[in-house]
C-alpha cells in the first residue's frame, strides 16, 4: 500500500459499542443455562438490545463508515468478493468490506431475535416454543460470531492489515483525506455513561420479590 496515511475509520461510539455488545453477548450466552446467573443474564440481555437499538439509530446518522450506507453492496458485488476471498485476492475497502457487513447484518439481527425472544419471555409471553426458539437464536448467532472472527483473521492476513487493533484505536492505512474527521467523543462518553448506569442499577432494582422466599416468609408471620 503505498502513499497511504494513517486515517481515523471508526469513530467511538462504534468501537465502544462493537467491544460491549462482544463483553454482553458472550456474557448473556455463558450465563443463560443456570438459574444462579439469570439476573446478570437478564441484564446482559437487554444490554444486547439497547445496544443494537443505539446502533441503528447510529448507522443513520452516525461517521461516514458507521452509516449503513457505506456498507449496503448488492447481492452480486457480495458474491464476487467471497469469491475474491475464497481465491486469496480480495479488494481492499477502506471500511467495512462486502463480507463484513454481511456478518454485521447477521449478527445485528440475530442480536435483535436473540433478546428480543428472551425478553418476550420475560414478560411471560410465548410458551416453550420461545423458550427453544430463544435457545437456537442464541445458539445460530454463536455460530456467526465464530465465522465472524474467523473472516476478521483472514481479512486481516490477506490484506495484512491488523483489522481487530484497527477495531480498538479506529485507525487504519488509507489515501490522505479518506478518512473521518471526528471521534465523536461525546456521543461516546453518553454511551458508556448510559451502560454503566445501567448495569449500577438494574440488577438491584429488577430483583423480583423471590417466590417462596422473602415475601412469602413474611405472609408466613402474619398468618401464625
Ligand atoms: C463476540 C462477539 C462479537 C460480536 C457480537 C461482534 C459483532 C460485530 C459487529 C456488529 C460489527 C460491526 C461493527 C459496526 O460497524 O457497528 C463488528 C465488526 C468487527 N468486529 Fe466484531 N463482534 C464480535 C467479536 C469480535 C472479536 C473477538 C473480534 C476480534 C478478533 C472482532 C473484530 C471485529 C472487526 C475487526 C470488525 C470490523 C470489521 C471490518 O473491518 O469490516 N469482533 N463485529
Ligand atoms: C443476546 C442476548 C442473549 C443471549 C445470547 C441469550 C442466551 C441464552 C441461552 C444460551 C440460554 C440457555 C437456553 C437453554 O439451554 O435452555 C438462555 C436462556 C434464558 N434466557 Fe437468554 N439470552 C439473551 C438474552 C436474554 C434476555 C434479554 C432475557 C430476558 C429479559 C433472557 C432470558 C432468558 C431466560 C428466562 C432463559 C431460561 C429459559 C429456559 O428456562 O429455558 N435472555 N438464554
Amino acid at each position: 500500500m503505498a502513499n497511504t496515511v494513517k486515517v481515523l475509520v471508526w469513530d467511538i461510539p462504534t468501537r465502544l459499542f462493537h467491544w460491549l455488545l462482544a463483553a454482553a453477548f458472550l456474557g448473556a450466552w455463558l450465563t443463560g443455562d443456570s438459574e444462579r446467573w439469570r439476573l446478570i443474564h437478564v441484564t446482559l440481555g437487554y444490554s444486547v438490545f439497547g445496544l443494537i437499538g443505539f446502533r441503528l439509530f447510529w448507522g443513520l446518522i452516525g461517521s461516514r463508515y458507521a452509516r449503513f450506507r457505506s456498507f449496503l453492496f448488492n447481492p452480486s458485488e457480495t458474491w464476487a468478493y467471497l469469491k475474491s476471498m475464497l481465491a486469496n485476492r480480495p479488494a481492499h475497502y477502506l471500511g467495512h468490506n462486502p463480507a463484513g457487513a454481511l456478518a454485521i447484518f447477521g449478527l445485528l439481527g440475530l442480536g435483535l431475535a436473540t433478546a428480543g425472544s428472551g425478553i418476550a419471555m420475560d414478560y411471560e409471553l410465548g410458551g416453550e416454543w420461545l423458550e427453544e426458539f430463544h435457545e437456537i437464536a442464541a445458539n445460530g448467532m454463536l455460530v456467526l460470531v465464530l465465522a465472524h472472527i474467523a473472516g476478521v483473521v483472514l481479512g486481516s492476513l490477506q490484506h495484512r492489515e491488523n483489522l481487530a487493533r484497527a477495531m480498538v484505536t479506529g485507525y487504519k492505512q488509507g489515501e490522505a483525506g479518506s478518512g473521518i474527521r471526528r471521534g465523536h467523543a461525546g456521543v461516546g462518553l453518553l454511551l458508556a455513561a448510559v451502560v454503566a448506569a445501567y448495569w449500577a442499577v438494574y440488577p438491584s432494582a429488577a430483583t423480583p420479590p423471590v417466590e417462596g422466599g422473602q415475601t412469602e416468609a413474611l405472609q408466613g408471620e402474619h398468618d401464625d
